[in-house]
């Protein structure tokens, strides 16, 4: 049974952020709730939320003073109020309005919600409110997609009777139901304290000459949202990766490097600290045998003819150690996926093995979607829907977690 949400929220800091809505009177029973479960809570508002409800009611009901004016001086003791809310456990908007999430995906910082919300580096979730039709919209929709690829939870909102008449979703859920909400993500964020990670990501390049080299087609998308997610649950993150244009997720050890061998010197390096090694790099199979020091010149019409060799593989070599984390590989393979995936879950001895089809369209390399199955001794495969990469990082980690239990 899951501990109960005073359990969970007793000692926490959750930053309570409030929109313009008729709803917004939900935001001061959550307060309510959040306290009498033990939680400290700060507050920001709209200029829209203050019309429907004043910065006093929470002003009182948290103790704290309410970040309501983005143009607060020194000395009032307010800046000192709005940097303790960025360090809080936890940032909830609800209610939040359309207006507020486009804002938000934008990434502008002209009220105090938003400001709030760039400054803050920590989990963050959206209980959006709002009329059906306004929820519908494929503007709003984008938006969500784009705030839920950074990692950002979204609250479902109820369907029902709504304030504009109409009857569809877009209602806040209860006071209730977004306390449990928040329960939940708080408790999720603990469940990998005291495992460290191993990740790997992104492509790795071969040297052909100074400059020309062979890689293989990777954005890290994948491996820096499992190291995301697991930092975020609490683990310890290295992250070992070929270049990408990612930047490195908050709270995780970043080691670049650029060819098979350093990243299996990297791997071999920080494997005797980790729980878990995670290897969704997309290890190059084959380096030039010959790295030339010059640039190789065309020699008219001759064809050039290199000779490659077989690079290490790393899972292999990892796994065939006397003492090995727990495994995870991935397969991406364009046909007989499952047969592949499960010749490639033996031939390296791998506790769990992540497989995607790259023939599939609109998902894969460069997408900020995948659709995965999840192969491991224990059970069935599991195909999972077509999620974001972040989501999926979630399930992959909650698999390592049962098989690791
Ligand atoms: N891998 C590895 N070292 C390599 C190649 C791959 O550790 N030299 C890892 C990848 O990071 C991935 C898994 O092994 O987690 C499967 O990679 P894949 O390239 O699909 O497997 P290969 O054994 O290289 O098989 P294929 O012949 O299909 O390329």
């Amino acid at each position: 049974m899951n501990p109960s949400p005073s359990h969970i929220l007793s000692g926490k800091h959750v930053a309570l952020c409030v929109c313009g809505g008729i709803s917004a009177y939900k935001a001061a029973e959550l307060l309510r709730l959040l306290k009498k479960a033990g939680a400290a809570v700060s507050v920001a508002m709209t200029p829209g939320a203050q019309r429907f409800i004043t910065p006093l009611t929470f002003e009182a009901l948290s103790g704290r003073p309410v970040y309501s004016e983005i143009f607060e001086g020194e000395g009032t003791g307010r800046m000192e109020h709005i940097r303790s809310a960025e360090q809080a456990d936890l940032l909830i908007v609800a209610p939040a309005t359309a207006n507020t999430l486009a804002r938000m995906a934008q990434g502008l910082a002209d009220d105090p919600v938003c400001i709030l919300y760039s400054a803050y580096c920590g989990p963050v979730m959206v209980a959006p409110a709002m009329n059906d039709n306004m929820w519908r919209h494929p503007a709003l929709q984008d938006n969500l997609k784009t705030l839920r690829s950074r990692g950002v939870a979204v609250v479902e909102p109820d369907t029902g009777e709504l304030a504009c008449g109409s009857v569809g979703p877009g209602r806040l859920p209860e006071p209730e139901v977004l306390l449990q909400a928040i329960s939940e993500r708080l408790l999720r964020k603990a469940d990998f304290a005291g495992k460290r990670v191993l990740v790997t990501a992104g492509p790795t390049c071969e040297p052909l000459d100074p400059v020309r080299y062979i890689t293989n087609r990777s954005s890290g998308k994948m491996g820096y949202a499992i190291a995301q997610n697991a930092a975020e649950r609490g683990a310890e993150v290295t992250l070992v990766s070929g270049p990408t244009h990612l930047p490195a997720p908050q709270g995780v050890r970043l080691l670049s490097c650029m060819r098979v061998a350093e990243m299996r010197d990297l791997v071999m390096r920080n494997l005797p600290d980790a729980d878990v090694l995670v290897m969704t790099a997309a290890v190059g199979d084959f380096a030039p045998e010959i790295i030339e020091k010059e640039k190789i010149k065309k020699q008219g019409e001759a064809p050039l003819v290199l000779n490659l060799a077989p690079t290490p593989d790393i899972l292999k070599e990892v796994s065939a150690l006397a003492e090995r984390p727990l495994l995870v590989g991935f397969a991406a393979e364009s046909e007989n996926l499952l047969q592949a995936a499960q010749e490639k879950f033996e031939r390296k001895r791998l506790d769990l093995m992540v497989a995607n089809d790259i023939s599939a369209p609109g998902i894969g390399f460069q997408s900020d979607d995948n659709q995965v199955t999840l192969i491991s001794r224990d059970r069935e495969p599991v195909e999972l829907p077509r999620m974001s990469k972040l989501e999926i990082a979630g399930r992959i980690l909650d698999r390592v977690l049962e098989l690791s239990a």
